[in-house]
């Protein structure tokens, strides 16, 4: 069984996607982390993120470096959204992501073309989306926990441009699949989300 999760920035869907791993008793990749992992590379190299062969010279690294917290900063999230967008990058993930979704027993795939390019075949999809505001608010509300003294509108000026590189580029944009169930989660709390997201895959599986 595959379970594609896809969906912006702060939607949910990485919390979504533990919950039903957990649920259904399937490993996870969150491969926006493989993406992160690019950009940590490219800027440790001092890459350029625009150059397509800096990007892709930042593409092999061992797993290990996946479980990093040094990937979680929003700099690191801003870059990955940079060299993801060159097609050379892409493919060069492409084969690892396609394997993890493949191995016996099933997996859960959370990123932004999990539906529509690496796993089109997947037996649930879900789109999980809410309001740039609200995911605005929950991203601020949590790096304010981690210290950080950035405004609500900057983060959500940021959230906006993030939406816009990722929805706006060629390859693999993040497009909702004509076969996902889509997920709203402004108005609902963590709980009520992933009960939801369970019922849809339920409804699938
Ligand atoms: O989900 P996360 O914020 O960790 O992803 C970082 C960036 O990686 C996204 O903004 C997006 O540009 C890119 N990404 C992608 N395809 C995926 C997952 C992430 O292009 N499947």
């Amino acid at each position: 069984m595959i379970i594609a999760v896809d969906g912006p920035a702060a939607s949910g869907k990485g919390t979504i996607a533990r919950a039903l791993a957990k649920h259904y008793r399937l490993p996870h990749l969150d491969t926006g982390l493989l993406y992160r992992a690019v950009a940590h590379n490219l800027m440790s190299a001092h890459g350029d993120p625009e150059n397509e062969q800096d990007a892709l010279a930042a593409c092999s690294f061992e797993d290990r470096l996946l479980d990093e917290p040094a990937l979680k900063g929003e700099e690191t999230g801003r870059i990955a959204s940079i060299v993801s967008a060159h097609p050379l990058v892409r493919a060069a993930l492409i084969q690892r992501q396609r394997n993890f979704a493949r191995q016996a027993g099933g997996a859960v795939l959370d990123g932004r073309d999990i539906g529509t390019v690496i796993a089109p075949e997947a037996d649930a999809k879900l789109f999980v989306t809410a309001t740039p505001q609200t995911r605005a608010r929950r991203r601020h509300a949590e790096m304010q926990k981690a210290g950080s003294l950035k405004s609500l509108d900057s983060v959500l000026a940021d959230i906006r441009a993030r939406d816009r590189r990722d929805a706006g580029r060629e390859i693999a944009p993040m497009q909702t699949a004509p076969d996902a169930d889509l997920l709203d989660t402004s108005y609902l709390s963590i709980d009520a989300a992933v009960q939801r997201a369970i019922a849809l895959v339920d409804a699938r599986i």
